[in-house]
């Protein structure tokens, strides 16, 4: 498997397909073919990595609950789930750059292979901070998958195992990810229209 695909010097090809939340108009940037298939991918990587034990996936509420499903699924190997919740952006589109937990997990994870599951790593702070966190329960191993990651906004000692695109540092929608809470229920996801 390819360790990423790199959307990041790749012209940002849209197709004809926008949607509108609150005011602002988005193209369609990844469809969901092409997002199932690297989750497919990706899905082989981790069952391959992991077949000897059994992880805990901990999926972090809210954007990441679409792409943890079908992660999830896509593993053929034993794994449990569990969920944390950070401070989200509200309905802004950049980073607040405070992170709080409003959820921890509920799991015992001393001791268990542990593979954080996040929707899209931007400047990197809440995963930063989560790696802390559940650091701090002695966990036998630590990874992170994220569908999406901006290189470009992150800082840069972030290690992240699986990521499925690297894209530009533009605000994305659909497929978990939210607009002020809005446009998570789309297949595809769309990227903000400059324009
Ligand atoms: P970070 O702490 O800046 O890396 O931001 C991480 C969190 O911000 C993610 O878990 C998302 O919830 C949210 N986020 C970052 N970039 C975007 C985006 O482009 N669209 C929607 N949410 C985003």
């Amino acid at each position: 498997m390819p360790a990423t695909r790199d959307l990041t010097d790749a012209p940002v090809e849209l197709d004809d397909a926008t949607v509108t939340y609150r005011g602002d108009r988005f193209r369609r940037y990844l469809d969901a073919d092409t997002i199932q298939s690297r989750v497919a991918e990706m899905g082989q990587q981790i069952s391959a990595d992991y077949a000897d034990t059994t992880p805990i996936l901990v999926s972090v509420l809210n954007g990441a609950f679409m792409f943890t499903a079908d992660l999830m699924r896509a593993i053929n190997t034993d794994c449990e789930i569990d969920f944390i919740k950070l401070s989200s952006y509200g309905a802004a589109k950049v980073s607040s750059g405070e992170v709080h937990e409003l959820k921890s997990v509920d799991a015992e994870l001393e001791g268990r292979d542990v593979l954080i599951v996040e929707d899209i790593v931007d400047t990197g702070l809440s995963m930063d901070f989560m790696k802390g966190r559940l650091q701090e329960y002695n966990p036998a191993s630590l990874r992170v998958a994220t569908l999406l990651h901006k290189p470009t906004a992150t800082e840069p000692d972030l290690t992240l195992d699986y990521v499925g695109f690297q894209i530009p540092d533009l605000f994305v929608i659909g497929y978990g990810l939210d607009y002020g809470q809005l446009a998570r229920n789309l297949a595809d996801i769309y990227i903000l229209d400059e324009d």
